[in-house]
């Protein structure tokens, strides 16, 4: 048994009647042979004070040792750390389903695109809807994380692609996150797209990304993160690195959609400008791999993705590993690629497709998501000094979470030391 402070015998919540906690160790991500390792804990409880973990130990102990305000019984199920969700884009209002039947009929990802379809048609969906619409919207889909058992997410803007409409995304992104247990890490995604009256005049918009969008966002604060679609459709490497660039000197952090659907370089570009993060990876190279590795860049695996748009390659998740690199595991939520909210279906993905273990999967989900947001030394682990943010299962063993597709695992969720979610009704 670990705990932090043995005269705090009172404490606000016990979790105990756990079958198996599992989790991973640490706060630094999990990569190549570590990437699989975590304790699994049998007959095991929590406690948890002011939203923290103080002590994680056999039931028997802990049960002796703490005198809980409020005590939850987890059923002999499998406990795991709060779910992290490293890469969705959340805002937006309307649906893409009869892009996903084109693409069923033969067109790909990039000729919808072409034909105005696309992330235009999102960006013409938040343009014409208000803040309080899209805070609802954005609302709904956070209950649906929470039901998941996703606790954090990091969100991106990306369909305003305006000033004034990216702005209110992140309005949207921050009054959620005051409203609602799920945490969100907000990304500015200015560089998802060229909205329709630059069309003709891309080169423009890049400059108005790098002269007055992303200063202005700074100035906001309402953003941690920047992030750009880099891929021949869009941003191409050098814009990408002037837009990086510029975003870096403004102290934001970066993220990259890069090397999705063809090979650009894109992460050798992630590890040059020292990105927390190089996103997608289909497309990556022996090369980009390396660099990645080199500059401690987290991969952020979608599994998800190709089998969405129907496309061939995939990201190459057992090489990346084999190189000793440490990635996460996420959704990219969002209308157009994957409208799909549950980690627990991309878990199952990036085992039947990488070959990862239920434990890899599970590092992936947690630790090396949190890492890859920054947020290693607090976020992504069940360990003493760490938040408690906890998912209980229904499931008898961790090899189920993978095994299982198709329904959510999730009994309850809770965020912070407060119980957020239970299914049904059920405790
Ligand atoms: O991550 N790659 C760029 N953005 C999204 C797709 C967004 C959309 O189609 O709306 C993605 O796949
Ligand atoms: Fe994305």
């Amino acid at each position: 048994m670990k705990v932090m402070d043995k005269s705090a015998q009172r404490v606000d919540l016990l979790v105990q009647g756990i079958g198996e906690l599992v989790t991973a160790r640490g706060s630094l991500p999990s990569g190549g042979v570590e990437l699989g390792v975590v304790e699994r804990l049998s007959d095991a409880a929590v406690a948890i004070h002011k939203g923290v973990i103080v002590a994680v130990g056999s039931e028997e102990e802990l049960s002796a040792s703490f005198d809980a305000a409020e005590v939850i019984d987890a059923r002999g199920a499998v406990v795991l750390p709060g779910l992290i969700d490293a890469h969705t884009h959340p805002v937006f209002a309307g649906t893409r389903e009869g892009e996903f039947e084109q693409r069923l009929a033969g067109k790909s990802y990039v000729e919808i695109a072409a034909a105005g379809g696309g992330i235009s048609s999102s960006v013409r969906g938040v343009r014409e809807s208000s803040k309080e619409v899209l805070l609802a919207r954005l609302l709904v889909r956070l209950d649906r994380f929470l039901a998941l058992g996703t606790t954090t997410i990091e969100a991106k803007t990306g369909y305003g692609l305006s000033l004034e409409d990216e702005m209110k995304c992140l309005e949207v992104i921050r009054e959620a996150a005051a409203q609602h247990p799920v945490e969100l890490v907000p990304t500015f995604l200015g560089a998802h797209d060229y909205p329709p009256e630059f069309r003709d005049r891309k080169a423009k918009y890049v400059d108005l990304l790098i002269e007055e969008m992303l200063p202005a966002v700074a100035e906001s604060g309402l953003a941690e993160y920047a992030d750009v679609f880099t891929e021949s459709h869009v941003f191409g490497i050098e814009d990408s690195r002037r837009i990086m660039g510029r975003a870096a000197e403004l102290g934001f952090r970066l993220r990259l959609h890069v090397d999705q659907l063809s090979p650009l370089g894109g992460a050798q570009l992630a590890a040059e400008l020292g990105a927390d993060s190089a996103d997608h990876l289909e497309c990556i190279s022996e090369e980009g791999i390396h660099a990645l590795g080199e500059a401690g860049v987290v991969p952020v695996l979608c599994p998800l993705v190709p089998l969405f748009i129907g496309q061939a390659e995939e990201a190459p998740g057992r090489r990346i590993v084999d190189a000793g690199l440490a990635p996460a595991i996420a959704t990219d939520f969002n209308p157009g690629s994957c409208y799909v909210q549950s980690l627990p279906e991309a878990m199952s993905w990036a085992a039947l497709r990488y070959g990862f273990s239920a434990a890899e999967c599970l590092v992936g989900a947690t630790k090396n998501a949190a890492c890859s947001l920054r947020r290693g030394e607090t976020h992504g682990t069940l360990e003493v000094g760490k938040q408690a943010d906890l998912v209980l299962t229904d499931l008898p063993n961790l090899e189920h979470l993978t095994y299982e597709l198709g329904r959510s695992p999730v009994r309850s969720v809770i965020k912070r030391g407060v119980v957020v979610y239970e299914r049904g009704g059920e405790r």
